[in-house]
């Protein structure tokens, strides 16, 4: 493969740059309205009135829809516990507030400033109930998660508590993480046109398909009657995953106000009813034996939950596989708050649980006074500890030791401050990261025309990760073309249907059905010029034909050669396509598939003030064949840079009184920016997965985030000797 792999710039970069990329909220749409979205001020209770008077006075408003005009929709069946992408939502068909942060109403007027001026100018009055806002009484009523296909809530394998009562050394922590929410650049926003029966939907989503079947059900239309285009997005990191609330809402609205209604919602709300990281608390207990081999591992995870609807944060999915031991026992379990309902959250899981497992097994390793790399090392898993399978790749060993060496990791004194940089005290720490390798099914269809361009198309999504670019370059490789005679459409429903980019799954899945599909279209080409007597490829093998940078060429004689729009000129001009549909098959029951990495970080703390920099991380990775090096790099590289906010600084701030979150903004809720970010030097390393898929590739959304806040915090202990289990590690917690 040669157009593969390699690192091109993104295609979509110019008309990125230049504004000509079309978000959801900046189609140009006729007659558009704009909308308003009003959110609830009280946790629990019911909305006794809402006096509208007031906002419909003002000029230009349209619509005010709260629950007492909206449109009576099809009584909704609940969802099957388990149910993926599939949120209860709130659209105003009754007067029940669940959170803090709820929509209570829409309101539509000619402009977006008439909008929220008569948005303010509601007077809403409630009756409130006792909520609960503090996690530790949530706690008190514990439920068990709902089994999710292929992930039951609990699992155990051999005798974890005698094994655990048998150890030499054993270990006894709990860690917790915050709530956080999902800041991407471009915040949810809708547009909703109706033209008679058929909806719009213009949306800022990682599912077209996910979205047109919630719009399908929530009003009892047919999807052939709704088409949802999604062409780019600024960002989605699961929280554009599922459908949520402000969707139907714009829908309703627009329905209301008799003409197309934008909805995008502020900064503001997306610290709520779109989505959050739940709050987890994990229990590790670990066994192991003077030679550093567990003996036990138990890992017991609480997630925060909604009274709306349930979302496990599937904390021990890492700890299930990740080393080799024999006495295994995993819980999860939920704990029911007056909160907006948690979803996915970039490595939901593996990035929390991570950071609970991976800070755990750095305290082993002081314990048993070892090398934390060697521990892992002793407790390598040579086949998948769960399932017992071989695995489909797994260069984890390399990926340790080149981190390593890398990093100078041989060069670390492991007592807790002993290492410093004039009065700045220097940790080094490690974790590991891994991320399963997930696949669906997907379709996709190829086009060459005349002119000697094609055309490949699938309703996949570009979230700013690289999808225009990778799929440019699997089309190009397989239709034997140069990448600038190829364009890739997506983000849309009327486009052969693909899953949702969620899962770090979409080269995985969409990638194999876009090489089938223009695989199959050359060699319908092919057929076509060997029996055509004007070819001077005619009467060849189709096996002696190479089709390479837009050119049939005659194997054993390259003389004989013709372009290839040219075959196609010839034959009346009529486009070649194909179409490819492809999924998952057996290969997840013979093989364990699975990314893994190596992160080593360095950490520089100020000694009276307890801040906290990072000056390097060095991170190593295989994760099967990366399609582009440049925006492979990027996206794990954006992955480590989240992993530094998660460690260091991102937390929702619950108010306890009010269930409000206190930080609702991007001044208040901190991220990293350039000047938190020294160097990050990633290795990916050849990995040659045959099992995997036709391209070899295994996902690389979400791994990049994995194992960097525990990396964080085992620095942060040999600097200071200060063990943080509550993330994030905040000056507060070092200088107290
Ligand atoms: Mo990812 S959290 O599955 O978008």
């Amino acid at each position: 493969m040669s157009i593969i792999g390699q690192g091109i710039d993104r295609i979509d970069g110019r008309v990125k740059v230049t504004g000509a990329a079309k978000y959801a909220a900046e189609h140009a749409i006729p007659r558009l309205a704009y909308a308003a979205m009003v959110t609830s001020t009280i946790p629990n209770g019911r909305i006794t009135s809402i006096d509208t008077d007031a906002a419909r006075a003002l000029p230009g408003v349209l619509v005010v829809m709260t629950h007492q005009n909206a449109p009576r929709l099809p009584k909704q069946e609940k969802s099957p516990p388990g149910t993926q992408g599939v949120v209860a939502l709130s659209l105003l068909q009754d007067d029940r507030v669940h959170y803090n942060g709820q929509p209570i109403a829409v309101v539509v007027a000619d402009t977006l400033e008439h909008a929220q001026d008569a948005a303010h100018r509601l007077k809403v009055r409630y009756a409130a109930d006792k909520a609960v806002l503090s996690f530790r009484q949530a706690k008190q009523h514990l439920r068990k998660a709902p089994d999710q296909p292929e992930r039951p809530a609990d699992t155990s394998r051999g005798n974890a508590t005698g094994g655990l009562a048998r150890a030499a050394f054993k270990l006894d922590r709990v860690y917790t993480t915050p709530l956080e929410n999902h800041n991407p650049m471009e915040p949810h926003a809708t547009i909703a046109a109706w033209d008679g029966d058929q909806l719009t939907l213009y949306d800022a989503t990682q599912n077209v398909s996910g979205v047109r079947k919630t719009a399908a059900r929530t009003f009892g239309i047919a999807a052939e009657k709704i088409r949802v285009v999604s062409p780019f997005v600024g960002g989605g990191f699961g929280c554009k995953g599922n459908t949520w609330s402000h969707v139907m809402l714009a829908a309703m609205a627009s329905r209301m106000a008799g003409s197309p209604v934008k909805l995008a919602i502020e900064r503001t709300q997306m610290f709520g009813p779109v989505g959050t990281r739940p709050m987890t608390e994990q229990h590790l207990r670990l066994g192991a034996a003077r030679d550093g081999k567990l003996d036990a591992l138990l890992h017991d995870t609480i997630s925060s939950n909604a009274f709306l609807d349930d979302f496990p944060e599937p904390c021990t999915s890492v700890s299930r596989i990740l080393y080799a031991c024999d006495n295994l026992q995993t819980t999860q379990r939920m704990a029911t708050m007056h909160l907006g309902v948690p979803t996915y959250m970039r490595a939901p899981g593996e990035s929390t649980g991570s950071f609970a497992l991976e800070s755990a097994l750095d305290e082993l390793a002081y314990e048993l006074h070892m090398d934390p790399v060697q521990l892992r090392l002793q407790n390598y898993a040579e086949k998948d500890p769960e399932k017992g399978l071989p695995w489909s790749s797994k260069s984890l060993r390399e990926c340790y030791r080149i981190g390593a060496e890398k990093f100078g990791w041989a060069r670390r004194t492991p007592e807790p401050r002993s290492m410093r940089d004039g009065r700045t005290l220097v940790g080094w720490g490690m974790a590991t990261a891994t991320y399963p390798a997930h696949r669906q099914k997907a379709k996709a269809s190829a086009t060459i025309n005349a002119d000697g361009s094609a055309v490949v198309r699938s309703g996949t999504h570009d979230l700013g990760t690289g999808t225009y670019t990778v799929m440019t370059q699997i089309a190009a490789e397989a239709l034997g073309m140069p990448v600038a005679k190829v364009m890739f459409e997506l983000g849309d429903t009327g486009l052969p249907e693909a899953p949702v980019s969620g899962g770090s799954q979409t080269v995985a899945s969409v990638g194999p059905v876009v090489y089938a599909a223009a695989s199959a279209a050359r060699d319908k080409l092919i057929a076509m010029a060997i029996s055509d007597n004007a070819s001077a490829l005619r009467g060849a093998r189709p096996d002696e034909i190479v089709a390479a940078d837009g050119w049939l060429t005659h194997k054993s004689d390259a003389g004989k050669r013709e372009a290839m729009g040219a075959v196609i000129a010839r034959h009346g001009g009529q486009p070649v396509t194909a179409d490819s549909e492809a999924g998952p098959g057996d290969e997840k029951k013979k093989y364990a598939m699975h990314s893994f990495g190596a992160v080593f970080a360095e950490v520089h703390v100020d000694p009276d003030l307890g801040t906290v920099r990072v000056p390097r991380v060095v991170a190593t990775y295989g994760v099967g064949r990366l399609m582009n090096r440049k925006t492979g790099l990027s996206q794990l590289m954006g992955g480590i840079v989240w992993g530094i906010g998660m460690g260091l600084m991102e937390k929702s701030e619950l108010d306890g009184r009010t269930g409000r979150i206190l930080n609702a903004n991007l001044a208040d809720y901190h991220v990293p920016v350039n000047a938190d970010i020294g160097q990050i030097d990633i290795t990916v390393l050849d990995e040659d997965d045959k099992q995997i898929n036709v391209l070899g590739a295994k996902g690389i959304g979400e791994i990049g985030i994995v194992g960097v806040a525990a990396a964080l915090a085992n620095a942060v202990y040999h600097a200071t000797g200060k063990r943080i289990r509550d993330l994030p590690i905040t000056v507060d917690k070092l200088i107290a």
